[in-house]
């Protein structure tokens, strides 16, 4: 008996009903010009504080996170916030700073952004970090700004086109192209490496760089690395890490080894730290000694006993508000020394060897279109007996009746009916024999009863959402509710 609790919290509302209500003459009045006054009251749900709490709780209740269950999805990595990081980011002598506090007062905060970008440099092998940028995007864009402003300063005009692969995350060409570069696709191999042909093809002295991510999109290590870095140095370029997988590599390899230039870490992935598509997240971009002047404003430097900002000499300028997003850095903080050196080397291994068992246990009813070793991640294509229609979207649908979200599916483009699946090295043995265990019987339904799996979920609060018209047409108002 939900049903009291699906109502809308502007259907709980009711004329002159208050929650809570500041005393005037405990709050100093301002002042404000007329252009910032309202010309009308705003139209607020009037409710009590009680309405309010149930409202949220239950509303949280209807989505399904990374603390409600498995969570295995491919490249959009989920992995689990331990709850210190969460104590320590809200402590108040974190939370009530304020950005334009004088440099002597935070000086603590400070030695948490030094200490957090020389922990990135270490484990990236590359020389330094500026932690601006707010999104694995949002350092895409800056890391591209840096090479267009590299060329620029040695007047290397022409240098006006990116190489991506097709089998790259779609952030890759967008960054590209909203930097102001010309994008050149170049095909991948059938396990979406770099085909080396096709990239020698388009090398010449108007690429700017390669952007890259290893292990790729499907979860492959791409092993001709040096050679790919070789030849891209060798035109004149450099070359891009998108950092999205670099789990995988925790503790083994470093970016910077591998003869990247210039990095972006998403924190959220790698250092648990809460996700934000450009919101809540961040994307610290880092480079080699020879574009450390480049980053993006501020850094943090220490000098002597004291941490102070520093701006860059080439400096691409500034891309977020302030010093970039303080809560998530001091959660990666606390991940990064709660693990320890010793500790971290262990989560690439983790990562991979729980992908693997996951790959191995399944292989026999899913189709496996990449055969050997995988990395943190690896691809299915759809279930391996095709004969009753079911397809990884129903699959998917499924999952959820069973409690599990959905793997990544659809993506990578390579494979027609792709589900991507990636533990992370958080989840335990118990947790993976469970889920290995939902997954057969999942395969089983589609054989002796498909009509079940085709037209799940059954048991979640909303069934088969029609989800382009969610994306086209969504619904973002109260009042446009009532209209529809
Ligand atoms: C390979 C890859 N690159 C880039 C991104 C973009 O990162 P963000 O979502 O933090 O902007 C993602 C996000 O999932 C990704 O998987």
């Amino acid at each position: 008996m939900r049903i009291l609790y699906d109502k809308l919290i502007f259907d709980l509302s009711k004329k002159g009903r208050i929650g809570y209500q500041y005393k005037p003459k405990n709050l100093a009045s301002v002042e404000l010009p007329q252009h910032l006054m309202r010309a009308k009251k705003a139209e607020l749900p009037e409710v009590t504080e009680f309405d309010v709490v149930r409202h949220y709780t239950n509303v949280s209740q209807k989505n399904f996170g990374v603390e409600t269950g498995f969570y295995p999805l491919g490249s959009c990595t989920m992995k689990y916030n331990p709850k210190i990081n969460e104590e320590l980011a809200t402590l108040s002598g974190f939370s009530q700073i304020h950005p334009l506090q004088p440099e002597e007062t935070i000086q603590g905060l400070l030695q948490i952004y030094y200490e957090t970008q020389e922990m990135l440099a270490e484990v990236s092998g590359l020389k330094a970090y500026s932690l601006n940028p707010f999104a694995g995007a949002h350092g895409e864009l800056a890391g591209l700004m840096i090479i267009k402003a590299y060329h620029e300063k040695r007047n290397d005009l022409k240098r006006t086109k990116i190489i991506v692969p097709d089998s790259a995350h779609g952030t890759n060409p967008a960054s590209a192209t909203v930097s102001g570069f010309d994008v050149v696709e170049i095909k991948s191999n059938i396990d979406g490496t770099v085909n080396i042909d096709a990239l020698k093809e388009v090398l010449s002295d108007e690429i700017a760089g390669l952007m890259l991510t290893n292990p790729n999109t499907a979860g492959v290590f791409e092993k001709d690395i040096v050679e790919i870095a070789d030849l891209v140095h060798g035109a004149g370029g450099l070359l891009y890490y998108d950092g999205a997988n670099l789990n995988a590599l925790l503790g083994k390899a470093k970016p910077g080894e591998m003869g990247f230039d210039i990095t972006h870490i998403n924190l959220h992935k790698t250092f648990s730290t809460p996700h934000g598509g450009g919101g809540p997240g961040s994307g610290p971009v880092g480079v080699t000694a020879e574009l450390v002047e480049f980053l993006p404003n501020p850094m943090v430097v220490k000098e002597g006993d004291r941490y102070t900002f520093k701006k860059p000499e080439d400096t691409i300028g500034q891309l977020g508000t302030f010093y970039g997003n303080t809560s998530v850095y001091i959660r990666a903080y606390v991940y990064l020394r709660t693990l320890g050196k010793e500790h971290l080397s262990k989560v690439g291994p983790l990562a991979v060897l729980n992908a693997n068992y996951i790959k191995e246990s399944l292989k026999d009813v899913y189709e496996l279109p990449l055969q050997g070793h995988a990395m943190h991640e690896f691809v299915f294509d759809g279930l391996k007996d095709k004969s009753t229609g079911v397809k990884t979207l129903d699959i998917a649908k499924r999952l959820l009746d069973y409690g599990y979200h959905a793997p990544t599916i659809y993506f990578p483009l390579i494979f027609p009916q792709a589900m991507m699946i990636e533990p992370t090295e958080v989840e335990s043995k118990d947790t993976l024999d469970d889920f290995i265990q939902i997954m057969r019987q999942v395969a089983e339904e589609a054989i002796s009863q498909p009509d079940i799996v085709k037209t799940a979920p059954h048991h979640t609060i909303v069934r088969r959402l029609d989800e382009v018209k969610a994306v086209r047409q969504p619904i973002l108002k109260y009042k446009d509710l009532q209209t529809k």
